[in-house]
């Protein structure tokens, strides 16, 4: 892995010329995510898993590509490495943020876990006594339930919608719940976003995720992951809605750490811990 400087980056990324040149934008709705994760990514996922039975974690996150271009705070920023450099880079930063709220014997809940790329790792780390992933898509809970096997995890698996906020099976109370890159597919997260996360009670709650609010215009890279968000149509309310739930007294928020972590340079994601007020 090495640096590189903001004025190298539309070498390694077609986006910045995109988003400079293109006049594109894409939309984020229940159709365009079923269509991107059922039908595509974990649709190609579950399909490679049924014709490798061996094959880990690490083996499909290589088959993402080649080299990608990141942003990670505590390396100076901008750096280049291959996807599975990124992927434990990724897993050591979840362990030290988790780890600070982390409590021996509570259960560890992922909503929108995708194929458990970072949950299961998560799992193994903390030997949580219970494993929950929440996922939206059937071909991503397939893929989730079959990873889980490989990786000898006990698992409670249901889907979830933050559009519609509900989800399929019970949770236990006192979970850590995290989210990581699946807030962000909302637009705009509803007005009961919170109250559907405070049912669950949880002892804390993590969200790991690119946040609109927090990229500063006075920036240039500030500026293209704004306008990132906005071409595709991804979260723009997450910060308002933790701040109107601290506001008024549901939540505290416990730290923030803005812009830490990200495969992609232009989609770094905050780190924001919190938990309940209310008994
Ligand atoms: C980029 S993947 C992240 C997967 C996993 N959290 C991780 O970090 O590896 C985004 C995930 O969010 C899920 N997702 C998208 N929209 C969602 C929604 N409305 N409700 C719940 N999950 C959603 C997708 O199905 C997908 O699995």
């Amino acid at each position: 892995m090495y640096n590189i400087s903001l004025d190298e980056l539309p070498k390694y990324t077609p986006w910045v010329n995109r988003l400079l040149f293109e006049d594109i934008h894409y939309s984020k709705n229940p159709y365009e995510i079923s269509r991107e994760y059922n039908e595509e990514k974990w649709h190609d996922v579950k399909k490679y898993l049924m014709e490798n039975s061996q094959s880990t974690l690490e083996e499909i996150i290589s088959l993402g590509g080649g080299d990608t271009a990141g942003y990670i705070a505590s390396q100076g920023g901008f750096c280049v490495g291959s996807m599975i450099e990124f992927y434990e880079k990724q897993i050591e930063k979840y362990v030290d943020f988790i780890g600070k709220y982390w409590v021996e014997d509570s259960p560890l809940i992922e909503l929108g876990a995708g194929y458990g790329s970072m949950l299961l790792k998560l799992a193994k780390h903390f030997n949580p006594c219970g494993v929950y992933g929440l996922e939206y898509t059937d071909n991503g809970v397939w893929a989730l339930s079959e990873f889980a096997k490989r990786c000898n995890i006990d698992i409670h698996m249901g889907k979830c919608d933050f559009f519609e906020l509900s989800k399929e099976i019970q949770l236990p109370a006192n979970g850590v719940i995290f989210t990581s890159y699946s807030l962000m597919y909302v637009p705009e997260l509803s007005s009961g976003f919170l109250d559907y996360i405070l049912e669950m009670k949880p002892r804390v709650c993590i969200n790991i995720e690119p946040c609109y609010e927090y990229y500063s215009t006075s920036s240039l890279h500030g500026a293209l992951c704004k306008k990132y968000v906005e071409v595709n149509d991804y979260n723009r309310n997450l910060v308002e809605i933790l701040n109107s739930g601290e506001k008024d007294g549901r939540i505290e928020i416990l730290e923030v750490e803005k812009n830490s972590f990200g495969e992609n340079a232009l989609s770094p994601a905050s780190f924001i811990a919190w938990k309940s007020n209310i008994d």
